[in-house]
């Protein structure tokens, strides 16, 4: 059984697509994909015994789709015919690492899927100064976590995003579903708990929380 947060990724992912997965690790994205009737997928990881996993992993899809693996760094040796990179499961610096270092790739796919663990914030001002728009986002609470998930494209005519759509995802204000309200009430909790201690909040930190407080008492 998928996790959660997969099952949400694969939301993404059309049957039609050529997909590439940045950092397979065990695989079980391309298997979910697999079983959503993709015909073309790349595994990819930059360390040998993740990819071995994988391989083994997928030995009774391979009937099913056409599946390469790649030993490689991030987007370098994406092959031609891929439409859709999915570069999940890190945190945002290193997925920021990866688009930036082959923009070139990122920029020719029809889109990107991207989910990072950490630094959310990072990586939404990354894709938005390198000409990235949002044109879908999620977030999932899954064992105990939130995974924010984004579906991105080229565009060079993309607004830039301001500090509080970096902050908080633009399509994730404008949805403000259950579980972002939960986010922020958690993240909010966090912050309040810093200050029980008596700690002085940093000028960043209570930016956020102002952000948070008026987004939660704009809508609620
Ligand atoms: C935590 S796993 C995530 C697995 C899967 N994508 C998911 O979301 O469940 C991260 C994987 O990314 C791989 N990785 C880290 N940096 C990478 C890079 N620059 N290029 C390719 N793979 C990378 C790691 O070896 C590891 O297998």
């Amino acid at each position: 059984m998928l996790s959660v947060r997969l099952q949400q990724i694969l939301r993404y992912i059309n049957p039609t697509d050529k997909i590439a997965d940045i950092g397979c690790d065990h695989g079980y994205l391309a298997i979910g994909a697999i079983e959503k009737g993709v015909k073309y997928v790349q595994l990819i990881d930059n360390k040998a015994a993740p990819l071995s996993v994988a391989k083994k992993n997928l030995k009774n899809y391979e009937k099913l789709s056409k599946i390469s693996y790649s030993l490689s760094d991030g987007l370098s040796k994406v092959d031609k015919k891929v439409n859709v990179a999915c570069i999940c499961g890190m945190g945002g610096d290193l997925v920021s690492y990866i688009i930036e270092n082959k923009i070139d790739v990122a920029r020719r796919l029809d889109y990107l899927i991207l989910e990072a663990n950490s630094k959310n914030e990072i990586l939404r001002k990354k894709i938005s100064d390198l000409k990235f728009e949002i044109i879908d986002e999620d977030i999932v609470y899954d064992k105990k976590k939130y995974y924010q998930i984004m579906k991105i494209r080229y565009n060079e005519e993309a607004p830039k995003l301001s500090q509080v759509e970096i902050l908080l995802g633009p399509i994730l204000i404008k949805k403000h579903n259950q579980i972002f309200i939960d986010y922020l009430h958690n993240q909010l909790q966090t912050i309040h708990a810093i200050m029980e201690k008596n700690q002085v909040l940093s000028e960043k930190l209570n930016n956020k929380k102002t952000i948070m407080e008026e987004i939660l008492n704009e809508t609620i």
